[in-house]
């Protein structure tokens, strides 16, 4: 991954510039992209990956200490079988041909979502790449694929509902603290911070729980575009906003 030294030095000191602990990216617009130059939506996934490794790049070189990536929702399924087929080996194809380059950058990779209905030699690939970057250090990379954020609360509820049957939890002691170590996430800081590109404004099942109290930061640019200066001008927005978490303006954090 290339990084510029000289650019990590003066976003760092610019003054009043929050970096968020944990950034959350919903990466759309990969086919209006590719339309937008009368080419293939495939085109456009393939520029969205190039994008997905400046991302990478950049919160290294900011700080950023945990991302989190969308890249497969559980509603994609029901897009045609040929863009789905290619998707899937763009992902097969990240990971093994950027392992390397994350583990020598020490990113730590996990990916989060339903492993069930996935092919048994993409599950190797995706417990591969967790063990063999799991002692590393820097920043946490977590990619959500194959992720629905209700199919990870109706997982967790699951898990909570048979350890009550099994006799091993009370429901009166069932807290939130229970529910968030039943999700895919736990031990992960919330996301304080989520960008959407290509210029719709929802959420589109990603992050639910975790996301309750992010702030969200909607970019008009589609995804394979998003380049330092985007992430610079969203931090710069999300340096001027003003967290509550429920409270009054004098306790914002
Ligand atoms: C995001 O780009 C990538 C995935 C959802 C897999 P899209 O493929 O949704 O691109 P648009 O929204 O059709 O432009
Ligand atoms: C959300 O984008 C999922 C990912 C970016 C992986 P979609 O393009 O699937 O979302 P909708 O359909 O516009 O809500
Ligand atoms: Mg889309």
């Amino acid at each position: 991954m290339s990084s510029d030294p000289a650019i990590t030095t003066t976003a760092r000191q610019a003054p009043g510039l929050k970096i968020p602990v944990h950034l959350g990216v919903i990466m759309d617009g990969n086919g209006r992209w590719a339309r937008s130059r009368g080419k293939p939506r495939t085109e456009g996934h393939m520029a969205g990956v190039k994008a997905l490794r400046r991302i990478v790049d950049l919160s290294i070189r900011y700080g950023v200490a945990n991302l989190t990536v969308f890249s497969f929702s559980s509603e994609n399924w029901s897009r045609p079988r040929d863009e789905i087929n290619f998707i899937f080996t763009l992902l097969r194809r990240f990971v093994a041909s950027d392992l390397e380059t994350l583990y020598r950058n020490n990113v730590r990779v996990r990916i989060i979502g339903t492993r069930l209905g996935l092919e048994a030699s993409l599950q190797r690939l995706i417990d591969d790449v967790e063990q063999k970057t799991a002692l590393n250090t820097g920043l946490n990379l977590t990619v959500a694929f194959n992720y629905g954020g209700r199919a990870e609360i109706t997982e967790a509820i699951r898990r909570i509902a048979v350890a009550v049957s099994a006799g091993e939890l009370r429901p009166e002691d069932i807290t939130e603290a229970t529910v968030e170590r039943a999700l895919y996430t736990y031990g992960l800081p919330d996301p304080d911070l989520i960008i959407r590109t290509s210029g719709e404004q929802r959420v589109s099942n990603f992050l639910l729980w975790q996301g309750a109290y992010s702030e969200l930061v909607f970019v008009e640019q589609n995804w394979p575009d998003f380049d330092e200066r985007s992430f610079l001008g969203v931090l710069e927005e999300y340096s001027l906003r003003e967290r509550r978490f429920g409270g009054v303006e004098a306790q914002s954090l």
